[in-house]
C-alpha cells in the first residue's frame, strides 16, 4: 500500500475508533434505565466491535503482524470471545459479582501486560542506543498502568475467590497489616521515581510488578463481611484507569476513552456505595476497612427466643394491615420470587393496604440487584423506595415483610465491633410487627447472626421465598 493510501486509511480508522468511543458513551447513558439498558449494552458491544475491526484493518494494512501473530490474535479473540459469551449467557444473576470480579482481573491484567510488553520493547531499543531515556510521557503511564493493573489483577482474583467461597469470606488478617501496606507503597514509590528519573531497568519494573501484585492480595484479604460490594466497584474503577493508562502508553485514543469511561463511572459508583455503606475509600486502600484489622465476627444474639409463624397468621397480619413495607434481599433473587412478591403486593393493595418496597443499596449481590429483579416483575417503580427515604416510615408500618434479606436488616450494624458495624441498615425493627421469610436461621453474606430474628415483634416464616409467597397469596385469597 502506498504511503498516501496508508495515511488515508489511518485517518479513516481513527474516525471509526471515534465512532466506537461515541457508541461507548451513548451505551453508558442508556444504562440509566432498565428499559434502555439492554439496548445500551448492545450499542457498547457494537462500539467495541468497531474498535477491534478498525485495529485489525490497520494492522493488516501496515503489514505489522506476521502469520503467527495473526494466528495468536484470532485464537485470542475466539477463546476470549467464546469464554465471555458462554459465561455471560450461563451465569446465574446471583453469581454476577464473581463474574464481574473475574472480568476486572483479566481487564487489569491485560492492561498491565500491554505496558510491560511496551517497556521491554523500548528497553531493548535502549540497549542498541545507550544513553537515551524512555520519554517521561511514556514512563509515567507505564508505571501507573503496571501498578494499577497488577493490583487489580490479584485484588480481583482474591475478591472473586471470596465471593465463590474458595477463600473464606470473613476478614483475613495479613501478618504485619498496615506496615506491609506501607512498605509495599514505599517500594513502588522509590522504584517508580527511579524509572521516572530517566533510568531504564526491566528488573526494577518487575520489582514494581511484584510489589503491586502483593498489594492487591493484602488489600482485599482483610476485607470481609458486607464490605465486598465497595471493593468490587473500586477494582472495576481501577480496571478502567489501567486501561486508560495503557492507551497513553501505546497512544491509542479508543483505549484512553473506553478506560476513562469505566474508570470514571466506577469511581462514581464506588463513592456512592461507600457513602451508602458509611465507609471511607481511603480506608479500603489502606487495608483498615470497616472494623479494620481488629474486626471480629459478632457474637450471635444470646438468650433470645425465635418465634415461628404459620402462613395463615402471617396472611391475617398482612391482609388487615394499613401499611406494609416489603424488604427484599438476596434470598428473593435466589428463589426467583420477584413475581410472587408482586402478586402478593397487588392482592394486598386490592384490599386497601399501602404497600412499598424498601431497597437497601447493597441488598442482593450487585448494585441495583433488587431494582432489576422487581422491574422484571413489573413492580411499579414509584413503589421502590430508597433507604434514607423509607427508613422514617418503618415507625408507621404495621408490618415489615422481610423476604430473603438478612445483613441489610441486622441491628448489630448499630453496635461497634461487628463486621457490619457502621453500615446503615433498614430500620425494620421499628415496624409494629415483623414477618421474615427465609428457609432457616442461616446467616447472610457477612456470616453473623441477626438479632432481628429474636426480636419479640418478629415472626419467622420458614420457607423458600417463592414457596412461602405462593402460600401467603393463597392464604390471603382465602380470607
Ligand atoms: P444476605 O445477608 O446475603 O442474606 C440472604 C438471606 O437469604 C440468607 O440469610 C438466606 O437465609 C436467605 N435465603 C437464601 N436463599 C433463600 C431462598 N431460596 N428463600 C428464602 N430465603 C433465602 O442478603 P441481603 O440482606 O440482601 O444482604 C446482602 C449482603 O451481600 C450484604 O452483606 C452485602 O454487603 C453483600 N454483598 C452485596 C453485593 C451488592 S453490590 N449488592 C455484592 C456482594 C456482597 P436461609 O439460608 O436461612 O434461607
Amino acid at each position: 500500500m502506498s504511503p498516501e493510501a496508508l495515511a488515508t486509511l489511518e485517518s479513516v480508522v481513527r474516525l471509526v475508533w471515534l465512532a466506537g468511543a461515541a457508541a461507548f458513551v451513548l451505551g453508558l447513558m442508556r444504562m440509566n434505565s432498565p428499559a434502555t439498558a439492554r439496548n445500551g449494552n448492545l450499542l457498547s458491544a457494537g462500539g467495541m466491535a468497531l474498535a477491534i475491526g478498525g485495529t485489525a484493518v490497520l494492522l493488516a494494512a501496515r503489514g505489522e503482524a506476521g502469520l503467527t501473530a495473526w494466528i495468536i490474535i484470532l485464537a485470542g479473540i475466539a477463546l476470549g470471545g467464546g469464554l465471555g459469551l458462554y459465561t455471560a449467557r450461563t451465569v446465574k444473576m446471583t453469581a454476577m459479582p464473581q463474574l464481574v470480579s473475574l472480568f476486572n482481573a483479566v481487564g487489569g491484567g491485560a492492561a498491565a501486560l500491554i505496558a510491560i510488553d511496551d517497556y521491554i520493547r523500548l528497553s531493548n531499543v535502549q540497549t542498541f542506543a545507550p544513553g537515551g531515556a524512555i520519554p517521561l510521557q511514556v514512563a509515567i503511564p507505564t508505571v501507573l498502568d503496571v501498578v494499577i493493573g497488577s493490583i487489580t489483577f490479584t485484588g480481583s482474583l482474591i475478591a472473586s475467590g471470596k465471593l465463590m467461597g474458595l477463600i473464606p469470606g470473613k476478614p483475613i488478617k495479613v501478618p504485619g497489616g498496615q506496615l506491609v501496606t506501607l512498605a509495599l507503597a514505599v517500594v513502588v514509590a522509590v522504584a517508580a521515581i527511579y524509572l521516572w528519573l530517566g533510568n531504564v531497568s526491566v528488573p526494577i519494573l518487575f520489582v514494581i510488578i511484584a510489589a503491586s501484585l502483593t498489594f492487591g492480595v493484602t488489600m482485599v484479604l482483610p476485607i470481609g463481611g458486607a464490605d465486598m460490594p465497595v471493593v468490587i466497584s473500586l477494582l472495576n474503577s481501577f480496571t478502567g484507569t489501567a486501561v486508560a493508562m495503557a492507551g497513553f502508553v501505546i497512544s491509542n485514543d479508543v483505549l484512553i476513552i473506553a478506560g476513562a469511561l469505566v474508570g470514571a463511572s466506577g469511581a462514581i459508583l464506588t463513592k456512592l456505595m461507600a457513602d451508602a455503606m458509611n465507609r471511607s475509600v481511603i480506608n479500603i486502600i489502606a487495608g483498615g476497612f470497616g472494623g479494620g484489622e481488629g474486626t471480629v465476627a459478632a457474637e450471635g444474639p444470646e438468650g433470645g427466643t425465635v418465634r415461628s409463624l404459620g402462613v395463615d397468621d402471617a396472611a391475617i397480619q398482612l391482609a388487615y394491615a394499613q401499611n406494609v413495607i416489603i424488604v427484599p434481599g438476596y434470598g428473593l433473587a435466589v428463589a426467583q420470587a420477584q413475581h410472587g412478591v408482586r402478586e402478593l403486593a397487588e392482592l394486598l393493595e386490592a384490599r386497601g393496604v399501602n404497600v412499598s418496597y424498601a431497597i437497601h443499596p447493597v441488598a442482593g449481590r450487585m448494585p441495583g440487584h433488587m431494582n432489576v429483579l422487581l422491574a422484571e416483575a413489573n413492580v411499579p417503580y414509584p413503589q421502590l423506595r430508597e433507604m434514607e427515604d423509607i427508613n422514617p416510615e418503618f415507625d408507621r408500618a404495621d408490618v415489615a415483610l422481610v423476604v430473603g434479606a438478612n445483613d441489610v436488616t441486622n441491628p448489630a450494624a448499630r453496635r461497634a465491633g461487628t463486621p457490619v458495624s457502621g453500615m446503615p441498615i433498614l430500620d425494620v425493627d421499628h415496624a409494629r410487627s415483623i414477618i421474615v421469610i427465609k428457609r432457616s436461621m442461616g446467616r447472610g453474606y457477612a456470616g453473623i447472626d441477626n438479632e432481628l430474628y429474636v426480636n419479640p415483634k418478629t415472626g419467622m416464616l420458614f420457607a423458600d421465598a417463592k414457596q412461602g409467597l405462593a402460600d401467603l397469596v393463597a392464604a390471603v385469597k382465602a380470607l
